[in-house]
């Protein structure tokens, strides 16, 4: 089609979308992005040089990925896009909720296997002591046992262990098993918040947009189970004064846990003054129990 102006523009594309190759979905997926960066081309009536910017930012964040690291994905959570993919794949309808979150950037497979009710501070680290009691349900909230839970957090500085040269391998880092009540249970300190890289393309679009880059703290999880959805999460700590902030858009209310703050002295070895407890109820949907990629070896 030889068009004439912009509307039989975006209708040609949109038809050649629609109607090339085999692949329906892909022709779905296609169709509708070309609907969509059409009209917001058109509603912001881009400029020339605006357009040219966006590509070097496109270049820009391809260049600036490593084996370490994902600028793209920054920019898809900077952009709330990680957070809607998540929503859209956990839940049943638009106003449903989930306790699902998004996977970030540090989960290790092979993660040590560890007792219920052991710590997994594995080297000396500052922080209060943090008692974490989690409970697996299917969406019948009958108990899910045998479900094999990985745990992974940053220490008191903000850093992963794999960041942090005075932190041991592994450090704030456990699998567990779910007993017959669907639980596990564990020791830890309480985790921090940290900043996102601010290096890149993500960093720039935070700093024009003076948005902080401080991810609220949390703690990861991720619940794998035959027979169920692998569930990948976050319980954000609910004194973060960032809750509302997060650059990722990752809080939500359903994923902010209750984490009780004792004053009192614990019968428990190792216990700080004050210590904190943590009890939260994770809730799996059938589904695909593969493993994500972990995004770091
Ligand atoms: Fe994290």
């Amino acid at each position: 089609m030889i068009v004439k102006n912009q509307t039989q523009l975006t209708e040609a594309v949109m038809e050649v979308m629609r109607t090339s190759g085999e692949d329906a979905r892909f022709q779905e997926i296609m169709t509708a992005l070309v609907k969509h960066l059409h009209a917001f081309v058109k509603e912001v009536k881009l400029t020339e040089k605006e357009f040219q910017l966006g590509v070097e930012q496109i270049i820009k964040m391809g260049q600036q990925c490593t084996d370490s690291h994902n600028e793209v994905v920054l920019m898809a959570g900077s952009l709330g896009v990680s957070q809607l993919v998540c929503l859209i794949n956990n839940t049943d309808d638009v106003d449903g909720d989930t306790t699902a979150n998004l996977l970030g950037p540090f989960w290790r497979d092979h993660t040590p296997p560890a007792e219920n009710g052991s710590s997994i501070v594995r080297s000396d680290t500052p922080g209060e002591t943090m008692f974490v009691k989690g409970t697996v349900t299917d969406e019948a909230g009958k108990p899910v046992p045998d479900a094999r839970v990985d745990i992974w957090h940053s220490a008191t500085n903000g850093l992963y262990e794999q960041q942090d040269e005075n932190q041991a391998e592994m450090n704030l880092r456990g699998m567990f098993k779910t007993d017959e009540k669907g639980q596990f249970w564990f020791c830890s300190i309480k985790p921090s918040g940290y900043p996102i890289p601010t290096e890149g393309v993500a960093g720039q679009l935070l700093k024009r947009q003076n948005r902080q880059h401080f991810r609220p703290a949390h703690l990861h999880v991720l619940i794998n189970k035959p027979g169920f959805k692998t569930q990948v999460t976050q319980v954000y700590v609910s004194d973060d004064p960032l809750l509302d902030r997060d650059p990722q858009f990752g809080v939500t209310e359903r994923l902010v846990g209750d984490y009780v703050r004792h004053e009192e002295k614990s019968a428990e070895p190792h216990t700080s003054t004050p210590w904190w407890s943590l009890d939260y109820t994770f809730v799996l949907r059938p589904g695909d129990s593969a493993l994500p990629r972990p995004p770091i070896k």
